[in-house]
C-alpha cells in the first residue's frame, strides 16, 4: 500500500470518528460509535493498524508516527463527547421538574407539659392569679429555712436533695430547689399583702426514675394573702382550677363534675395542712399539697399573722397533664420521641 493511500484512509478515519462522536446523540450511540472506531477487534483503528504492514518498510516510520497521531485524536474526541453525554446527564437531574409533589413542612408543636402549663396559666389568670418565677438553685433560707423547716429537719436529708458541689455541709448551701414553695417566700419578701400569685417551673428530687417519679418535674404553686382568707377560699379556688382544667368551661354545653377532697396531711409552712384529691371520670387522684400559711412563715417574711391570712398549695403538673392524656409512665415525657410527643 502506497504511503499517501494510508494517510488518507487515516484522515479520513479521523474526521469520520470526529463526526460521529460529536452527533451521537444518547449513550448507546456513543458507544456504538465508540465500537465502530476504537474497538479492540474490529474497529476501523485496528483494521488500518493491521493494514499498515503493507506500507513500503521505509516509509513505516512516517506511517507509524501518523497513525499514533490520528489514535490520540480519536480517543481524545470520545473522551470529549463522554464528557458531555454525563454532563448533560447532571444537568437534566438537576432540572427543576414543576410537576413533582410538594414536600410537605414538618410543623413542631410544643411539648405536652408546656400546653399542661399555658392551660394552668390561663386558668389561674382568669382567677386573677399572677405568674411569677423564682431560681431553680436556690439557697437554704427559701428552699427550708424560711418554709418553716428547721436544720435537724429529715426534709433536708442530703439523700433527699440536690445539693451542689460540698454545700451540703457548708454554713449557706445552695442546692437545686427541691419545691416550688420558694417562690411564695421571695414573692412575700418582695410584696407587701395582699398577694395572689402562681408559679409553675421544674424541681429536683434525687428519686430513681420509675413510671411515677422522675428526678426532675414540674410544680404548680399558688398563694393568696389577704384579709380574712379561709379553708374554705382554697377548696373553692382549687375546685374551679380542676373543674376548668378537666371539666371544660360553663359554657359548655358537656361540663362534667370535677370534685376536689382534701385529705389531713403535715406541711411545716401550712397549718392546718391538706393533701388535695381530685375526682375526674370516676377515679380520685392525688394532685399534691395544699393548707393555710404557717403564721411562722408570714413572720419569716415579715407579714403580721394577725392582720393578714393566706392559703398556698403546690401540685404535680405531670401528674395532672398523664391524667388528662392517659400517659402512664412519666419517663415517656422526657425520652423526646417525636412518635409519643407528636400525638399531643
Ligand atoms: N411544697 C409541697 C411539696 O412539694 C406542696 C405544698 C405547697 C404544700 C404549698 C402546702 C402548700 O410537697
Amino acid at each position: 500500500m502506497a504511503l499517501s493511500d494510508f494517510l488518507a484512509e487515516l484522515d479520513a478515519l479521523a474526521a469520520d470518528a470526529q463526526s460521529a462522536f460529536s452527533i451521537a446523540a444518547d449513550a448507546d450511540a456513543l458507544e456504538a460509535a465508540r465500537v465502530e472506531f476504537l474497538g479492540a477487534k474490529a474497529g476501523r483503528l485496528k483494521t488500518l493498524q493491521k493494514g499498515m504492514g503493507q506500507v513500503d518498510k521505509a516509509d513505516k516510520p512516517t506511517a507509524g508516527k501518523r497513525f499514533n497521531e490520528v489514535k490520540k485524536l480519536v480517543e481524545a474526541a470520545f473522551a470529549d463527547a463522554q464528557q458531555r453525554a454525563t454532563s448533560g446527564r447532571e444537568d437534566a437531574s438537576e432540572a427543576l421538574d414543576l410537576t413533582l409533589p410538594g414536600r410537605p413542612v414538618r410543623v413542631g408543636r410544643l411539648h405536652p407539659i408546656t400546653q399542661t402549663i399555658g392551660a394552668m396559666k390561663d386558668i389561674m389568670g382568669r382567677l386573677g392569679f399572677t405568674a411569677v418565677e423564682g431560681p431553680e438553685i436556690e439557697d437554704d433560707w427559701h428552699n427550708f429555712e424560711a418554709l418553716n423547716i428547721p436544720l435537724s429537719h429529715p426534709a433536708r436529708d442530703p439523700l433527699d436533695n440536690f445539693y451542689l458541689g460540698e454545700a451540703a455541709s457548708a454554713a449557706a448551701p445552695l442546692l437545686l430547689r427541691s419545691q416550688t414553695s420558694t417562690v411564695q417566700i421571695r414573692v412575700m419578701e418582695n410584696t407587701p399583702p395582699p398577694v395572689r400569685i402562681i408559679s409553675l417551673g421544674r424541681v429536683y428530687r434525687p428519686d430513681t426514675a420509675d413510671a411515677t417519679h422522675y428526678p426532675m418535674f414540674h410544680q404548680i404553686e399558688g398563694l393568696l394573702i389577704d384579709r380574712g382568707v379561709t379553708m374554705a377560699d382554697l377548696k373553692s379556688v382549687l375546685r374551679l382550677f380542676c373543674q376548668s382544667y378537666f371539666g371544660g368551661d360553663d359554657d359548655q354545653a358537656d361540663v362534667e363534675e370535677v370534685h376536689v377532697r382534701f385529705r389531713p396531711s403535715f406541711f411545716p409552712f401550712t397549718e392546718p395542712s391538706v393533701e388535695v384529691d381530685m375526682n375526674w371520670h370516676g377515679g380520685w387522684m392525688e394532685m399534691g399539697g395544699a393548707g393555710m400559711v404557717d403564721p411562722q412563715v408570714l413572720r419569716a417574711v415579715g407579714y403580721d399573722p394577725e392582720e393578714v391570712t393566706g392559703f398556698a398549695f403546690g401540685l404535680g403538673v405531670e401528674r395532672i397533664c398523664m391524667r388528662q392524656h392517659g400517659i402512664t409512665d412519666i419517663r415517656d415525657l422526657y425520652q423526646n420521641d417525636v412518635r409519643f410527643l407528636s400525638q399531643f
